[in-house]
């Protein structure tokens, strides 16, 4: 927060394009509803000018900032300390400034569990979870859904390589001693059902679907789409012909950027009317 009285502390999303980002909206009826002043406004930085567009506005006095595609991994190399969780995603979405210090925080996936254990009311613990992707999407939620302590995690991936690269970076996480099941496979490996599966693959952006056998999908699952959409996703649209529950990433947009809130106001905003609202006006 700022020490000048009067002085409004100023936070912005980086993205190229960024003029799609709900996230001044998200920020400012947090900022309403908690009653920390602030301005959040969206950055379109060039594609080969992250970080001058960074050191602008910290030398403008901003406090904190977002970083969206395509600049998460110029974020993390622009960050002079890294938080675990930035440091295991291998990427930064959220940063903070304080004086000479850049400080990463990666956000997306701590929003993720979140939307499933408090908006959706899904248990992770002791299931069966398979995550769909082993790109940057992927890779930024590991962590925290290990932490949350599932029997089993399974990664698979279109290029099984990357996949198996991912699982083994996370075999044994700082801190956890009781490790889930961690397996890497090919998307065509999977055929048996889970509990969550959750698609990280950028398969959504062009209404595409993983292929996967039908198998993954049974009336106990959950499938989660960390894309949205005004409609269900091509991925939802599978997984409910086959009898899943179906989420879009609406609630985790909207959870991430609690957290990032919560990391530079100290203050955790509610997120239902947020989510509510959001969705009202994707409709
Ligand atoms: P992001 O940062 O969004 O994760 P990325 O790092 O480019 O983007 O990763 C994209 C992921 O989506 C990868 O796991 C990719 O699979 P490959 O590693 O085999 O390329 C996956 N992906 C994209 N389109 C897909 C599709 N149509 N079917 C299955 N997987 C797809």
């Amino acid at each position: 927060m700022s020490d000048a009285p009067g002085v409004i502390d100023r936070y912005a999303v980086f993205g190229n394009p960024v003029a799609h980002s709900r996230s001044p909206a998200i920020h400012g009826l947090f900022a309403a509803q908690t009653g920390q002043h602030l301005t959040y406004e969206r950055l379109l930085a060039p594609v080969d000018g992250f970080d001058a567009a960074l050191r602008a506005f910290i030398a403008a006095g901003g406090r904190g900032a977002n970083v969206t595609v395509p600049f998460k991994l110029e974020a993390h190399a622009a960050a002079t300390s890294l938080t675990a969780r930035a440091a295991a995603a291998g990427a930064v979405n959220t940063l903070s400034f304080d004086g000479d210090r850049i400080i990463g925080d990666n956000t997306d996936g701590v929003g993720l569990v979140t939307d499933l254990l408090q908006n959706a009311s899904i248990v992770i613990a002791g299931k069966k979870v398979l995550l769909l992707g082993a790109g940057g999407a992927a890779q930024g939620v590991m962590l925290p859904l290990l932490q949350a302590h599932p029997a089993q995690l399974v990664i698979a991936n279109r290029t099984p390589e990357k996949a198996a690269a991912i699982a083994a970076r996370f075999q044994q996480p700082a801190g956890q001693t009781v490790l889930p099941d961690l397996v890497a496979c090919a998307l065509g490996d999977l055929d048996a059902p889970f509990d969550i599966v959750i698609n990280a693959t950028a398969a959504s952006l062009s209404d595409a679907v993983p292929v996967v056998s039908a198998a993954i999908f049974g009336p106990q699952t959950l499938a989660y789409d960390m894309m949205y959409a005004s409609a269900p996703t091509a991925f939802m649209r599978l997984a409910a012909a086959h009898g899943a529950a179906v989420r879009d990433g609406l609630g985790m947009l909207v959870e991430q950027a609690a957290e990032a809130f919560f990391v530079w106001r100290g203050v955790r905003p509610q997120t239902d009317d947020v989510l509510a609202h959001l969705r009202a006006a994707l409709a």
